[in-house]
């Protein structure tokens, strides 16, 4: 019997064919070997325009990558991150055309809409900090009143990108302090600002219908750095969710973001967790309502928007210790957890998506012969009981 075949569909980030996480996809190719599975990468670019074959990136430990004309895989790994070009197009025509096939994932919504998704269901809502979409400067004058720290972010932007954050003063009535990112990453000079001069300052900015008004969470540790947390949750080899990972994130020094691309830390999230919350009892309790939350979010996502095997949340836990959910990522780095020395969450990180695949092609693959889909579960069992004894 041939392998069940994954292949990880991603975007190349320029004409000369770069990729992201090629390291990812390297170890999650030798992992899927050890486990029976047979993984490529391509990009929407590399089909055949017969739509029989793909010019699939290979790897092999004596000769590292190659190109090899391969079949169509039987299940997708959907890695694509937003881009605004041509290659965006090109994935999102892919998507259509192939549709039917197996997919682990489908893609998420924007942040403005996962957020009305979200607060249907009432036991969220308590995590969700209140939210609108930017129509006019009133909305955030509005916003301002309630609460004395928001946070404007673009409802398609990643990695702290053109991320605002306005203070209002407290020793100065109406005035506020203005800092945040560009759409470039970089951070801009602070500005202090009375609020009838917000408008004319945030005016190039385009935010009508796409940009959150969002309450801000006080997130600045004793050291001045903000910080909040990535929770990874994930699919399991019985097509379970499951909490992997998480982990904390201080921003860079003046950042009002905690992005590790912005120049953030990782932290282990105990470390971090002991300078905000005292309470060993309420960090406890914190950790174990976060997990539940993280879970019941991707499932509810999951039934919401179709298929779903992983997803990132950035979770911010204010003084009093309420959990708020800042943004959803469907297509999580998992670097967080290598950087804070947690070897083994990073390989769980890495080789979970790849359980689940074998659980989805023997539950979901349609045609699968039930003598073929035995086999795969003993080739798995026989891998997990040698994991149990070593652990022992
Ligand atoms: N409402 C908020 N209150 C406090 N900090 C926030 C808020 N929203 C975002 N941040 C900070 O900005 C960072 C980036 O925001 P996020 O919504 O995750 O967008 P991105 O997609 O750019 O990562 C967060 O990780 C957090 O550090
Ligand atoms: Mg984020």
């Amino acid at each position: 019997m041939s392998s069940p075949v994954l292949g990880i569909m991603t975007l190349y980030l320029n004409e000369h064919r770069a990729l992201e996480e090629r390291s990812i996809y390297r170890r999650m190719i030798l992992e899927g070997r050890k486990r029976g599975l047979d993984i490529y990468v391509f990009t929407p670019a590399d089909v055949h325009p017969g739509g029989k074959q793909i010019e699939a990136m290979v790897f092999h430990s004596e000769k590292g990558w190659s190109r090899e004309w391969r079949p169509f895989p039987d299940m997708i790994f959907d890695r694509c991150r937003i881009q605004r070009n041509r290659r965006f197009q090109q994935l999102l025509a892919f998507r259509e055309k192939y549709g039917h096939l197996l997919f682990l994932n489908r893609p998420l919504r924007n942040k403005w809409t996962i957020h009305q998704t979200l607060s249907g269901k009432p036991a969220f809502r308590e995590h969700l900090p209140e939210t609108i979409l930017f129509q006019d400067m009133s909305d955030v004058n509005r916003m301002l009143k309630s609460a004395a720290l928001i946070y404007l972010k673009p409802i398609n932007g990643t990695g702290g990108r053109g991320i605002l954050r306005i203070e209002r003063i407290k020793s100065e009535s109406n005035m506020v302090l203005v800092q945040g990112r560009d759409q470039k990453r970089r951070i801009i000079t602070p500005r202090k600002v009375h609020l009838s001069r917000l408008g004319s300052l945030l005016q190039h900015w385009n935010m009508k219908d796409k940009y959150l008004v969002q309450e801000g969470i006080q997130l600045q540790l004793p050291n001045g750095r903000v910080h909040d947390y990535r929770m990874l949750v994930q699919k399991n080899g019985e097509g379970q969710w499951e909490l992997t990972g998480c982990a904390g994130r201080m921003g860079a020094e003046k950042s009002v973001t905690s992005n590790l691309h912005g120049g953030g830390q990782a932290v282990a999230m105990n470390r971090l967790m002991k300078q905000w919350i005292s309470d060993e009892d309420q960090r406890i309790e914190i950790h174990t309502t976060a997990e539940k939350f993280g879970i019941d979010v991707a499932s509810f996502l999951e039934d919401t928007y179709g298929d779903l095997c992983e997803l990132a949340l950035d979770l911010a836990i204010d003084k009093s210790g309420r959990i708020y959910l800042l943004e959803v990522n469907p297509k999580p780095a998992r670097e967080v957890f290598a950087r804070i020395g947690e070897r083994e969450i990073y390989q769980k990180a890495i080789t979970q998506p790849l359980a689940y695949a074998l659980w989805v092609y023997r539950n979901k693959k349609p045609g699968i012969p039930r003598k073929e889909r035995s086999i795969i579960t003993t080739v798995k069992k026989s891998t997990r009981m040698r994991k149990v004894r070593k652990t022992r």
